[in-house]
């Protein structure tokens, strides 16, 4: 088959950048341990809410928890135009499972100071891990347009002083 010498030039060009960005990629994942949010589960949007279905029918004040010292689990509901809880303490060092899941439609949750960035669709549940050496506050803000609330949908984490 031939190839006209200038389209193998810009095939070849071409298929160099598809090279160089996914080594990119690589790169990254590596060494800034990108992680790709897994669908952890599969929940009911209409009853994970409910009292005594899940852990997102808890209390609010009980959906962060501390399995072992310093590690912790948060499940987070994310709902037309709040986050349950929006805030949220431990201490610096921590740990931190992020579970969340919405009972409504599609929002997001991205968290500042982290590469913590998900999309959250209802009836899924969207988890991953960041750990917390500096303490501050790390604003959480919901990323995907939900509607008229939308920009009212954010929250923070609180990382406290004392280990
Ligand atoms: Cu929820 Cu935007």
């Amino acid at each position: 088959m031939h190839i006209d010498r200038t389209e193998r030039t810009y095939m070849i060009i071409a298929g160099a950048l598809i090279a160089v960005f996914f080594g990119l990629v690589v790169v990254s994942s590596l060494a800034y341990g990108i992680q790709v949010p897994a669908p952890e589960a599969r929940v009911d949007p209409q009853t994970v809410a409910t009292p005594g279905n899940s852990p997102w029918g808890d209390p609010i004040d009980e959906r962060v928890r501390e399995l072992a010292p310093g590690q912790y689990e948060a499940f987070i509901l994310a709902q037309t135009w709040v986050f349950l809880p929006n805030v949220i303490e431990v201490p610096v060092g921590s740990t931190v499972t992020f579970q969340v899941t919405s009972k409504d439609v599609q929002h997001g949750f991205n968290l500042s100071g982290t590469n913590i960035n998900m999309m959250i669709i209802p009836g899924q549940v969207s988890k991953l891990t960041a750990t917390f050496n500096e303490p501050g506050e790390y604003a959480f803000i919901c990323n995907e347009y939900c509607g008229i609330g939308h920009q009212t949908m954010f929250g923070r984490l609180i990382v406290t002083d004392e280990g």
